[in-house]
Parts: C-alpha cells; sequence; structure tokens
C-alpha cells in the first residue's frame, strides 16, 4: 500500500521528497502507461490547488491524452495547437501564468487559470509527449515548481 507522507521544507526540499516518491513509484517499472498513472495520482494529490495533472503522449502525428487526474479532457491535440502542442513542438517547458492570455490556448476545464508543461523526450532524443498540470489559481507555477517538475518529467523520460 502507498502510504503518503507530507511533504516538508522549503518549496525545493519539499520537490526533493516528491522526487524520491516518484522514483520510488517507478521503481524496476517500464511501462509507461503503468509510471504515467502513478506520477498523476502522486502529483494531483500531493501539490496543492491543482484541478488537472496528467499525459499526453505523441503518437507521431499528434499529443492524445494518456494517464491523468482531474475532469475528462480533450482527446488529441495537434503540435501547433495549445499550450501542450507548444511544449512538444519547442522541446522547452511552457510556464502560463494566465491562459486566458495565452494564444491558442484548448480550455478543456473552465476552472483553469494557470498551466505548466513541460516535454517528455526520451534520452535517444524521441519526443515521448508531455507533462501537464493544471491550476485554478492564477500564477500557481513557479522557478521552482519548474525545476522540481522537470526533474519528475526526466525521472519519468528515464525509465522509457
Ligand atoms: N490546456 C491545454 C489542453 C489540455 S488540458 O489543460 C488538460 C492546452 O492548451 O494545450
Amino acid at each position: 500500500m502507498f502510504e503518503s507522507s507530507a511533504l516538508s521544507g522549503t518549496k525545493s526540499e519539499q520537490y526533493d521528497q516528491l522526487l524520491q516518491q516518484a522514483r520510488a513509484l517507478m521503481h524496476g517499472e517500464q511501462d509507461r502507461i503503468a509510471n504515467a498513472a502513478n506520477l498523476s495520482a502522486l502529483l494531483f494529490n500531493s501539490l496543492p490547488d491543482l484541478n488537472w495533472a496528467g499525459f499526453y503522449f505523441f503518437d507521431g502525428t499528434e499529443l492524445v491524452v494518456g494517464p491523468f487526474q482531474g475532469l475528462p479532457a480533450c482527446v488529441r491535440i495537434p503540435l501547433n495547437k495549445g499550450v501542450c502542442g507548444a511544449a512538444a513542438s519547442t522541446r522547452t517547458t511552457q510556464r502560463v501564468e494566465d491562459v486566458h492570455a495565452f494564444p491558442g490556448h484548448i480550455a478543456c476545464d473552465s476552472a483553469s487559470n494557470s498551466e505548466i508543461v513541460i516535454p517528455l523526450v526520451a534520452t535517444n532524443g524521441t519526443l515521448l509527449g508531455v507533462l501537464d498540470i493544471d491550476s485554478p489559481k492564477h500564477a500557481r507555477f513557479d522557478a521552482d515548481d519548474q525545476t522540481g517538475l522537470e526533474a519528475i518529467a526526466a525521472a519519468f523520460c528515464a525509465t522509457v
């Protein structure tokens, strides 16, 4: 049984603890659906003020929704659309303080006001997809969140 332990200390220390928990959940497992499902649940239940946390996988043409926590979401996102498409096509993290000001933002859940999307790139350079996290709060994600979530995304990519 998974024992959730409360995160403590500075934000960066909390992300270190979250990374340890993520590594423990994925230990010895290479199945990307299983790892994405557990990571979605871990992030959604550990980080405050989220309304959606999950994965979109690149199928060679567009992004297709994978395991997530939150309300049902749009199934397919072309690489030239939305925050997710921007993260995937540029392979750079998109940290959006106000999604309503982002050109082409795709509103899956009207509660979302800020969003961070991290590209998932395998060690051989293949685009795997994106990790997408939404919040009802404006400017919910800062540079510490970006660093911490990029480390967790890298741990996921290292298992593939
Ligand atoms: N807002 C995203 C779409 C996915 S949902 O947030 C789950 C975007 O603009 O790409």
